[in-house]
């Protein structure tokens, strides 16, 4: 092989996740399978849970008297299939319960960092945002991609 040949054929092979990344973001099609959450932000977001919504659903998240569980077949039936958007703004909007909006909007998405890692979606290397329209970008699905590790 021709050396120019050669180093063209390596700066396509080193770009080629970049490029699929830009593909998966540009497109909208992210889901919570391709780590869109840090663990840093988890683990902010596992204090503010503590401070704002234990107390009702419980700190293993499973749930109390009258607030339902947020991790486990119940939940998952109730958001699966839409968006990482739509459960921010179902949370921004009416919770905690018994004073909504106290909560800000990176708080939030903390919180919401937190729940996806208390339901097993594996953390990344970015931050959740805390605008609805990116978040609205975030598939909440079931099943791991089968081209995923
Ligand atoms: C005072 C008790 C209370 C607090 C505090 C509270 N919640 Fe809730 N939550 C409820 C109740 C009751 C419901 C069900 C009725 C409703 O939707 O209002 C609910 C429903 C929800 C739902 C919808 C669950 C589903 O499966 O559809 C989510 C998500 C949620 N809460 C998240 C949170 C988060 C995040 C916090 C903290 C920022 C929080 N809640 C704080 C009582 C509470």
């Amino acid at each position: 092989m021709k050396p120019h040949r050669m180093i063209f054929g390596i700066v396509v092979l080193a770009c080629a996740p970049w490029a699929r990344n830009m593909w998966a973001q540009g497109d909208g099609t992210r889901s919570v399978w391709d780590g869109v959450f840090t663990k840093e932000q988890a683990s902010r977001g596992d204090s503010a849970y503590s401070q704002n919504c234990a107390s009702c659903h419980g700190t293993a998240l499973t749930g109390g008297e009258s607030a339902p569980p947020l991790t486990g077949g119940e939940f998952s039936s109730n958001w699966l299939g839409l968006t990482a958007g739509d459960l921010f703004d179902r949370i921004r909007t009416t919770m905690p319960a018994d004073r909504p909006g106290r909560v800000s909007r990176e708080q939030n998405a903390d919180i919401l960092a937190f729940i996806l890692s208390m339901n097993q979606f594996p953390a990344g290397t970015s931050e959740l945002p805390s605008r609805s329209e990116f978040l609205k970008l975030i598939r909440l699905e079931a099943e791991k991609p089968k081209d995923k590790k």
